[in-house]
């Protein structure tokens, strides 16, 4: 038996100049060579399978997550980024048969924790290569349609990124359509952004229900609100059985050591007087930067809002604010009363829900964007959970 990362060493001496499609390919095929999936990669990988006495399989996965061995469903990971929906899906026994991400930094972590190169660009991708699967799960860009009464349903989303996913739910007809977005979705053009998704979803043969979830209600000391859009063929999904959770401190998920970035006694004001907000936050001091000018009464410098969001210092015993996907606004701090310091990387990943052992890479404002715009692992794999006892 070979292990993964060895041939993947012979796989990258065997590509006289390394392809990345022809990567995707082959490391999609390692992973499903032995059920229907592989045969959908299987034309531009046999020249290194049967040439090569050097690829024997079955591959010995030593990849941090690698492929489920007996899965109860199958799914596909659209706008992958560095994977939490395979985190997710995953755990409770899904197997991916599909990955697609335009990002190079992303496509290396994912390969680097799942074994396999994801596809790139969606927007040029060959459908066809697309195997049959169970769940079609995708944590989607956000623009706006620019039409408006739709008639003809998905072919008027063309141009649009969602376009290519209504094409492959058109085409491969999954069981179940799981979308991700941020929050604002609701509002995004006036309403209009989701309004069209639900229209097209229903036009494709799809009940559709959709909630906003917050990380907090997953066990997760993070204030991060998502929208979750269901769709399936028989069935509306009722997101109230989601087995809910109760939020943690954010203390309980920090680094015991690691080298802090403290900020120095001179540079931010502690509160006397702080408060639990409905959120889980406890917005205890502020960097003694400027604060903003426009509707800031004086005295009020003990109010968050007043605040820019990077220069804002919650409490330890509260919960932590949304890890943003911008890495310009820089990893928050945070303070147990005593000391004030960022947030490591790691606590970052960690109040995300990905475990310990995930590889990170790439510089720190790389990793913190990708995180940032990843998703609550909890999240996904609950209401994962009650997908397939309602749906499947
Ligand atoms: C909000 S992030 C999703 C992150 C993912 N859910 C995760 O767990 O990391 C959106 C992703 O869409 C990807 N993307 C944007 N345009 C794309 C395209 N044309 N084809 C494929 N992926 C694209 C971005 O690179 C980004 O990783």
């Amino acid at each position: 038996m070979n292990k993964y990362t060895d041939v993947k060493r012979f796989i990258e001496y065997s590509l006289e100049e390394r392809k990345d499609e022809e990567s995707a390919y082959i490391t999609h095929y390692l992973q499903n060579y032995d059920h229907y999936a592989g045969d959908y990669f299987m034309s531009p990988v046999v020249k290194y399978i049967t040439d090569s006495s050097q690829l024997r399989l079955p591959i010995q996965w030593d990849v941090p997550f690698p492929p489920t061995k007996t899965p109860s469903f199958t799914f596909i990971d659209l706008f992958a980024g560095i994977g939490g929906f395979r985190l997710g899906l995953q755990e409770i026994g899904g197997k991916c048969v599909f990955t697609s991400d335009i990002d190079k930094h992303a496509q290396i972590v994912y390969e680097k924790n799942f074994g396999e190169l994801p596809f790139g660009d969606i927007t040029k991708l060959d459908k066809n290569i697309i195997p049959p699967h169970d769940i079609l799960a995708a944590g989607f860009p956000c623009q706006p349609f620019s039409i408006s009464g739709l008639k003809k349903g998905f072919e008027d989303t063309r141009g649009t990124l969602i376009y290519h996913v209504f094409e492959i739910i058109e085409k491969r007809q999954p069981k179940v359509v799981l979308l991700e977005n941020v929050k604002h979705l609701v509002h995004h053009d006036n309403g209009n952004t989701l309004r069209t998704i639900i229209k097209v979803l229903t036009s494709l043969g799809y009940q559709t229900s959709y909630k906003i979830l917050n990380a907090t209600s997953f066990g997760i000391p993070q204030n991060r609100e998502r929208i979750l859009i269901v769709g399936n063929k028989n069935k509306q999904f009722d997101f109230s059985k989601i087995n809910f959770s109760k939020t943690p401190n954010l203390k309980d998920f920090l680094d015991k050591e690691a080298d802090f970035e403290y900020l120095n006694p001179n540079d931010y004001t502690l509160l006397k007087n702080t408060k639990k907000q409905l959120s889980g936050l406890i917005f205890s001091g502020y960097r003694n930067k400027e604060i903003r000018k426009a509707g800031v009464r004086p005295g009020t410098e003990h109010l968050s809002r007043v605040h820019k969001q990077p220069n804002r210092i919650y409490s330890i015993e509260g919960t932590h604010p949304t890890i943003p996907s911008q890495e310009t606004s820089g990893r928050f701090y945070v303070t147990d009363g005593k000391v004030v310091r960022k947030l490591t990387i790691n606590e970052c990943y960690r109040i995300m829900g990905f475990p310990d052992q995930f590889i990170k890479s790439g510089i720190q404002t790389e990793q913190y964007r990708q995180i940032g715009n990843s998703v609550c692992i909890p999240m996904i794999s609950e209401t994962a959970k009650e997908i397939l006892n309602q749906l499947m």
